[in-house]
């Protein structure tokens, strides 16, 4: 059956406007104009709408298919556009090295699939409280006051659907439109576009990669007014790999301490995949911080739980109430059997016991392989990573050059489009974590995958030559 589309001059209000008396519509039998052919006009109440006539046989409808202002003002993520792109091609049998994700390659250790196996036989798959079960909120008071010196109660700790909803729900929940969001750059894609679905305005602070992407105190305090509401701190980063001293965030707590709007989220996910000597510190256990941090962890990253999809926030009462709230006109409470086997995953001991300390072993093993590698370069720059499982590779020095059969490389998004055709290594574009000169490596792999992976990249970058000046 023809469908056909075509934008209509006739106004109508921001609704749908059915064609009378013609018989209902096929679901799923229309489709709607891509991005780049929409029309967008204001209506009376200077909305934006856009109108479109869908045809379907002998149906004929108007439909206003303009999206929300505050989703035309997100981004898509690209580390997951990329991930996508490198799966279909690898699915369409082409040999793509996929070192774009954000994912462990590890299985989850053994002991929490059974725990999650066991509760589906167990019966254990209704509804839990939204906030989680009082068992796995206990099990990471535990947590926190053992390995983080920070001590709080049930009532204080939310359990979600990923550190992701926890991060998102605690910006809804503390950001007014106007209010800034202050994020150092390189940052991890999703903060800018969660500050902007709650209408505030992220304020994005660069960092140097000769200071190891750790953030200015002099700059913070330049950068911080009345309208500075929240902080986000990674670390161990994604992208980076940095991990902030403990005197550092001591610099900037005393900072923060001076503005009684701020408060901070300190993400911490990355915190077990950290390389000695480098320790990490919980913002909250600063002096004074408890009071204004919102912390979050969660079990995708040390515990290789990526698709168990649970994560949590531990903050004052006051602010994991309203959290709370929002989740539980959201999604509700976390799988009840993600939370049976994340209580496994707290068990396995100190920092994750010997099945998390395995998988770091090896991730120190990968960085120490790609570091030695590309350091062999002359024309990169890095900063060696102190955790997470990502390489931020400064690859500036070959923008402007030229590849045969392939132009020029503007950028970092050419470079990694460049990567992927040449070298079929798919890596991702520093300018969506807020540093252009940049890409990102996630040595989420084998350590035969990454020495494959770093000899196509370099044969590639052999390829290109200089560009020739006009
Ligand atoms: C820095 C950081 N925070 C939070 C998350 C979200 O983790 P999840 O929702 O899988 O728990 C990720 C995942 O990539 C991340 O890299």
């Amino acid at each position: 059956m023809a469908n056909s589309l075509h934008t209509s001059t006739s106004f109508i209000p921001n609704r749908v406007n059915y064609r009378q008396n013609l018989p209902a519509l096929k679901p799923g039998s229309v489709s709607f104009p891509s991005q780049h052919h929409r029309n967008l006009s204001l209506d009376k109440c200077n909305r934006t709408v856009q109108i479109v006539k869908a045809c379907s046989g002998y149906n004929e409808m108007e439909v206003d298919i303009s999206l929300s202002l505050r989703v035309n003002a997100v981004k898509p993520s690209k580390t997951v556009a990329i991930t996508d792109q490198a799966t279909a091609l690898a699915q369409a049998g082409v040999p793509v090295i996929r070192l774009a994700a954000g994912e462990p390659d590890f299985d989850t250790p053994s002991v929490i699939a059974e725990a999650g196996i066991n509760a589906i036989r167990e019966g254990y798959t209704r509804y839990t409280p939204n906030a989680g079960t009082m068992e796995l909120r206990s099990a990471i008071c535990h947590k926190l006051k053992d390995e983080n010196g920070l001590a709080y109660t049930p009532d204080q700790i939310l359990v979600s659907n990923g550190a992701k909803q926890s991060i998102l729900q605690a910006v809804l929940a503390v950001c007014s439109p106007g209010d800034e969001v202050i994020i150092p750059a390189p940052f991890w894609v999703s903060y800018p576009e969660m500050a902007r679905l709650a209408d505030a305005t992220p304020v994005i602070l660069p960092t140097l990669i000769s200071e190891n992407f750790l953030l200015d105190p002099k700059l913070l305090e330049s950068k911080l007014t009345e309208k500075s509401r929240l902080m986000i701190l990674c670390s161990p980063s994604n992208p980076t790999g940095s991990v902030y001293p403990k005197e550092l965030l001591e610099q900037i707590a005393k900072i923060v301490a001076k503005h009684p709007r701020l408060l901070v989220l300190s993400d911490e996910i990355y915190e077990h995949i950290i390389y000695s000597p480098a320790t990490h510190t919980s913002f909250a256990s600063l002096p004074g911080m408890w009071e204004r941090t919102l912390t979050v962890n969660g079990f995708s990253k040390a515990f290789a739980m990526t698709g168990w999809r649970l994560g949590y926030l531990a903050g004052p009462k006051h602010f994991v109430a309203a959290c709370n709230k929002i989740q539980s006109q959201f999604t509700s409470g976390a799988s009840s059997i993600s939370q049976k086997a994340a209580v496994a995953a707290l068990g396995l001991g100190y920092a994750g016991g010997e099945a998390v300390s395995t998988m770091v072993k090896a991730f120190r093993e990968r960085r120490d392989f790609l570091v030695k590698s590309f350091g062999e370069l002359e024309d990169v720059k890095m900063s060696e990573p102190k955790g997470a499982f990502y390489l931020f590779i400064d690859f500036s020095t070959y923008y402007g050059s030229e590849a045969e059969g392939f132009g020029k490389i503007e950028n970092s998004e050419s470079l990694c489009r460049y990567f992927l055709d040449k070298a079929q290594v798919a890596l991702v574009p520093g300018d969506a974590f807020g540093d252009d000169t940049c890409i990102r490596i996630s040595y989420a792999a084998s350590l035969t995958t990454l020495q494959a992976a770093v000899e196509r990249i370099k044969k590639a970058l052999v390829l290109l030559r200089p560009a020739v000046p006009v």
